[in-house]
């Protein structure tokens, strides 16, 4: 197929266009959209993104397929992050199940309703690792651990792509933002990245590897300059690490306009430089910016630009259209009946559902408040995301119908023994315009707040359901604060005064420093932003019919000033020790260094023991681990059994802690089980600066329990 392509046909196939006219109605007759138009006709388009539903997809690929010369299908992408109209968890809320299965089966509705209403190729999963709540888009992905977050990415690539990529239900998938771009400075998004190699090598990419080591159609890369050089204009990134030393044989579609924005990094001077520097770097195809069309022709016919980093560019497009079963028929992923059946089905509704529940985390249940009787009781149920059914919701929300989840008052309302009076209390914002509005304002309205303390008075306990709404976390919605915005922590407090006996389920898309709440309020769960089942799964955990299993992917600080703030710390020469009488330690003199949660913190309504931690040698760099794990409380329940390591003496210094092994296992209650790990080189290596991995010889710590900061403890040694 390539030898039939004339150079512009091929550069056509590198050119992505955002959805730029109403698809249904009349062509665009005249300027910028009209010459897009005729592009489309004229073969310069590989891609569509922003195209969906079967109606709209069949128009554009009609008119490619039927006008153009050669007739090749465009790939069709849509950022399906945690759902298409069926909304699960925000990705940072799946993260907290440490479910592996329900997470792959997750994206694999997800696919489902895509690939039936046209979509072919998700903008998702999101693998960067990131240690800071400002940044907005930490919902999108799973949290700060290499391990875990690479666990996810496999799961998700699977859950996207299926066992047959070519299959009508199964979709190409696309790891992002490669590389490093939640380790932006000040947490600020899009902002610059400047990190050691050791840190890209041991945090940053083991999530991108094992979404190309599970098969990944595509990658993305980001829009932040990584060490001096953006990322869609490295070498190192794209040819020597991705292409080369992982030998990934998709292709890599860049971020929205980042090619161009190569120039606005000040890394190149024109659009045409900036073509050159991202072809060479290995940028397959040009999202949105159309730098690629208007600039490799020429660049190509002065010999600036081999022809052959065109060639290749184009092969591994072509190869995911094969894949994907486009070439072979265009309209493969375009059928009315499936589109009505499929999307939004009931069995969708169930599957995240139980997402939803097992994405819960219980931060504190203090006095056994929780879960609440069903029956004889007054709840009072204040707060602005209380009755709201559009933030669970959350960012990226595909083609969700606004308004659509179940709200917790809905949830409540399910359970008709106990007598619900609902008060608002107050806005959390007040949102103008679309979901990605302009910052939103924080309106002080307090009228609301007598209601809501005269139905507190009246209630034996109280639901508060505070937090952030759908677009206060997600691209561009960094923050400079972690608490509660607006009015929200003053009605808390108001409530508190009347009525202590407060619930607090907290909506956020980040990690939030709720350090008053911590110190007052008696139980606490934090319910992320849980999509189209959220009231449901909410109510079912209070009440006991889901005992929660979360465990957290991202530590919470108790300010704003600790972050960025994570468990796999090093060391350093003078730790921070409240027993010492030195000050000369690493503290702070205004607070303390500890997180308010730590990763992997979670509780249940049971309770689970941990005995008799066992660590055998089985080989030269193998050890194998084991542990009796036990049920000794009221409930049935889920634990993640955590395991931790510590090389102690390393040529380069290693962290405090790092996950290598986890298990999510359900036991009745009075029931015990023995658990096994297995630990070698992937697990006890790490690479070096250079990009060197060794395993190197001494002594270990070895930690399993239920966080990173409780856990049964033991050494072993490496020869
Ligand atoms: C956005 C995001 C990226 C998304 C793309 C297409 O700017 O950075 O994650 O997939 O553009 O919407």
């Amino acid at each position: 197929m390539l030898s039939q392509m004339t150079l512009e046909e091929k550069i056509g196939q590198m050119n992505q266009y955002n959805g730029f006219w109403e698809v249904t109605g009349p062509p665009p007759s005249s300027g910028d959209d009209a010459t897009k138009y005729e592009n489309l006709k004229k073969g310069l388009v590989g891609s569509m993104l922003n195209v969906h539903g079967v109606e709209n997809v069949r128009k554009v690929q009609e008119l490619v397929v039927n006008q153009s010369r050669l007739g090749i299908p465009l790939i069709i992408g849509f950022d399906v992050v945690h759902g298409y109209r069926t909304m699960s968890p925000i990705p940072l809320a799946e993260a907290a199940s440490w479910d592996l299965e329900a997470i792959e089966h997750s994206a694999r509705i997800a696919a489902e309703e895509a690939s039936a209403s046209g979509v072919a190729w998700t903008f998702a999963p999101m693998v960067d690792i990131s240690r800071d709540a400002r940044w907005g888009r930490v919902m999108e992905g799973g949290g700060e651990d290499p391990y875990l977050g690479a666990k996810i990415a496999a799961a998700r690539v699977k859950g996207f792509q299926g066992d047959d990529l070519s299959a009508e239900n199964t979709i190409a998938a696309c790891a992002k933002h490669f590389a490093a771009y939640g380790f932006a400075e000040g947490g600020r998004d899009y902002n610059t990245v400047d990190i050691s190699h050791a840190t890209l090598y041991n945090h940053v990419f083991p999530p991108f590897q094992a979404a190309v080591d599970a098969g990944v159609s595509t990658i993305m890369n980001s829009f932040n300059e990584l060490n001096g050089t953006p990322a869609t204009a490295s070498s190192f990134l794209q040819r020597d690490i991705l292409k080369g030393l992982w030998g990934f044989e998709g292709f890599v579609v860049s971020d929205w306009a980042s090619i161009e924005e190569i120039v606005d990094h000040r890394n190149a001077t024109s659009r045409r430089e900036a073509a050159s520097i991202a072809i060479k770097a290995g940028s397959d195809m040009d999202m949105a910016s159309s730098t690629y069309l208007n600039n490799l022709k020429n660049l190509v016919e002065s010999g600036e630009v081999p022809e052959r980093l065109i060639d290749d560019a184009v092969c591994r497009i072509l190869q995911v259209k094969h894949d994907l079963g486009l070439l072979e028929d265009p309209f493969r992923y375009l059928d009315e009946d499936r589109e009505k059946n499929i999307v939004g089905c009931e069995a969708h509704q169930e599957a995240v559902l139980d997402m939803a529940q097992k994405s819960v985390v219980l931060l504190k249940n203090e006095q056994e408040l929780l879960p609440l009787p069903k029956e004889g009781k007054t709840i009072a149920l204040i707060g602005p995301l209380a009755d709201d059914k559009n933030s669970p919701l959350g960012n990226w929300r595909g083609r969700a119908i606004d308004s659509s989840a179940v709200s917790v008052l809905e949830g409540l309302n399910a359970y008709p023994g106990n007598h619900v009076l609902y008060a608002k209390g107050c806005e959390y914002l007040l949102e103008e315009g679309d979901y990605i509005a302009h910052p939103v304002i924080n309106i002080d309205d307090r009228s609301g707040f007598g209601k809501a303390v005269d139905a507190a008075e009246k209630a034996d306990v109280v639901v508060m359901v505070l937090g952030e709404g759908a677009n206060q976390s997600g691209e561009a919605r960094s923050r400079s604060s972690l608490g509660l915005l607006g009015v929200q922590q003053e009605l808390l407090e108001a409530v508190y005064q009347v009525n202590p006996n407060i619930v607090l389920v907290l909506m956020s898309g980040r990690p939030m420093a709720i350090t008053w709440a911590d110190e007052n309020i008696p139980a606490i769960l934090e319910a992320w932003l849980l999509g189209s089942q959220s009231g449901h799964a909410i109510a079912q955990v209070l009440h006991g019919d889901y005992n929660p299993s979360g465990k957290l992917p991202m530590t919470f600080p108790r300010t704003v000033g600790q972050v960025p703030l994570f468990y796999n710390h090093k060391i350093s020469a003078r730790p921070w020790d409240p027993e010492a009488d030195n000050v000369y330690l690493g503290g702070y003199v205004d607070g303390s260094v500890y997180p308010l949660y730590p990763f992997g913190h979670g509780l249940s309504y049971t309770h689970f023991e941990y005995d008799n931690l066992q660590v055998e040698k089985t080989g030269d760099q193998e050890f194998s681990v084991s542990i009796q794990l036990g049920n000794t409380g009221n409930y049935d329940g889920e634990e993640v059994v955590q395991l931790y390591i510590c090389d102690r003496v390393a040529s380069e210094t290693r962290p405090v802690k790092e996950l290598k092994g986890f298990k999510k296992v359900k036991l009745r209650k009075g029931e015990e089980c023995s658990i096994q790990f297995k630990l070698g080189e992937k697990e006890l290596g790490y690479y070096l600066n250079s990009g060197q991995f060794i395993v190197e010889p001494g002594t270990f710590d070895l930690w399993v329990g239920t966080s990173s900061m409780e856990g049964l403890h033991t050494q072993f040694e490496i020869k």
